[in-house]
């Protein structure tokens, strides 16, 4: 029997319940869920209530729901009213109220940047700080729907491979729904991850290599092991969690989009759900069609996305020697480039790449000016940001949003790079003075 654990008042804020809220409750139940997964590449269709990988022609498939009647049982102005977390945009999410695994992830912060903006040439800077998110960082938004849909279709093996931080939020999520997860991420992931999936009891496999390495590896044991795929864009689930911050970031500026997006690209799925989001708020009549240029932010070290933009390809090339301080960004060929690639051009955004050092720089700047100490993936979009007003591509009036898409807690070896502690020995960095020795 797969495993029913929060009751869907639960998700609600604590605050008195009205007849308004119960009625409101009542619809969410009865709401009808998503109509069929359909291939974002030949259209083929797929039943939405049987676990799914990829179309038969390889490529990821994307979750439909039936909006002509969604638009009439859920209005705007109902979701302020729905819980402080990503499940508020529940009626657009896959998943059954029942079924739900939450640690309370989304309803993140849009913080105003003014000291960094004027310092970057910007009048209305805005970073959404992901970083507050269980297991500090987005992924958490992506897993905590990706797990529930394995709950819900009574899925009890969950693999992924992994750059990082979707390992710990996998971990942490399949912890809290008591499910098994087999984890693979390349040896040299950041210390806060590799500790994170051993405390919450996962199975963790170190690679000797990079996310595509430990991606063929769950591929070839999977079906032997009985796990389910949880790759980035091999199932449809973790982009629905992850689109979330579209209608986030709509809702938080009173449903005018911002004019710029920077979004930080390894496997590009936060790209590719806030495409979708973006369209799909369309349908339900709460945006028009104007969008905000979605950019694409990569490491210098491993850019497949920014040569592909930049050579007019649909889809990307291998990227060979990737290497980067921001792990997330250390993903060489992703499944779904062209979706991307797609939504940069589309939306006449552009792509670009920051060098480590930059990353670092950026990030330090960040947390002084503003208190929000990020991971170098979200410290890079402030480097795209300044690279791309001062050689006018946005202007300073613009609106822009910048991702932060984890917390610089995170990744302390590489900022420690920066902030040597000259003066720490082992029995220090165990706690110094309070330790005994
Ligand atoms: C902190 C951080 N930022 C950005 C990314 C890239 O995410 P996406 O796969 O949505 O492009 C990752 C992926 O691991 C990440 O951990
Ligand atoms: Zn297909």
């Amino acid at each position: 029997m797969p495993l029913k654990r929060t009751n869907p008042c639960l998700l609600y804020p604590v605050v008195p319940l009205r007849k308004y809220h119960l009625i409101q409750m009542l619809d969410l139940l009865l709401m009808p869920k998503a109509t069929h997964l359909e291939c974002s590449t030949c259209n083929s269709r797929y039943p939405a209530d049987a676990p799914n990988n990829l179309c038969t022609c390889g490529s990821p498939l994307l979750v439909r729901y039936d909006f002509s009647v969604i638009r009439h049982r859920w209005l705007r102005r109902d979701v302020s009213s729905g819980p402080a977390t990503m499940w508020r945009y529940g009626p657009v999410l896959p998943v059954s109220p029942e079924s739900i695994v939450s640690l309370g992830e989304g309803w993140t912060p849009l913080l105003r940047a003014r000291r960094l903006g004027a310092r970057i040439g910007s009048e209305s800077l805005w970073v959404k700080d992901e970083g507050l998110n269980p297991t500090a960082s987005f992924k958490a938004r992506g897993l905590s729907c990706a797990v529930s849909m394995c709950v819900e279709l009574g899925i009890r093996k969950l693999a992924i491979p992994s750059a990082g931080n979707a390992a710990s939020a996998m971990a942490a999520y399949a912890a809290a729904a008591g499910l098994e997860a087999h984890i693979f991420m390349p040896r040299d992931v950041p210390q806060a991850n590799y500790i994170e999936c051993k405390a919450y009891g996962a199975h963790v496999t170190l690679v000797d290599g990079l996310i595509s390495d430990c991606g063929r590896i769950v591929a070839e044991r999977g079906t032997e092991e009985g796990w389910f795929d949880i790759s980035t864009l091999k199932e449809p689930y973790r982009i629905e969690g992850k689109k979330t911050m579209g209608y986030e970031v709509a809702e938080q500026m009173g449903w005018e989009l911002p004019e710029a997006i920077f979004y930080p690209t390894g496997g590009g799925v936060g790209m590719i759900g806030m495409w979708k989001a973006f369209d799909e708020m369309e349908r339900l009549g709460w945006i028009g069609s104007r969008r905000p240029k979605m950019i694409a932010v990569q490491a210098e070290g491993c850019q497949p996305v920014v040569r592909a933009f930049e050579e007019d390809e649909p889809y990307s090339r291998f990227y060979d020697g990737a290497r980067t301080i921001a792990s997330g960004l250390r993903v060489p060929k992703a499944l779904g480039d062209f979706l991307v690639l797609n939504a940069v051009r589309e939306s006449g955004g552009t792509a670009i790449a920051v060098s480590d050092e930059e990353m670092l720089g950026a990030g330090a700047q960040l947390a002084s000016d503003e208190g929000v100490f990020a991971a170098p993936e979200g410290a890079a979009c402030v480097v795209a940001a300044q690279k791309l007003i001062a050689n006018g591509f946005l202007k300073p009036a613009d609106r822009i949003v910048l991702y932060n898409t984890g917390s610089g807690l995170k990744y302390l070896e590489a900022y420690s790079t920066r902030f040597p502690r000259t003066a720490a020995n082992e029995q220090d960095k165990l706690g110094g003075l309070i330790t005994p020795r």
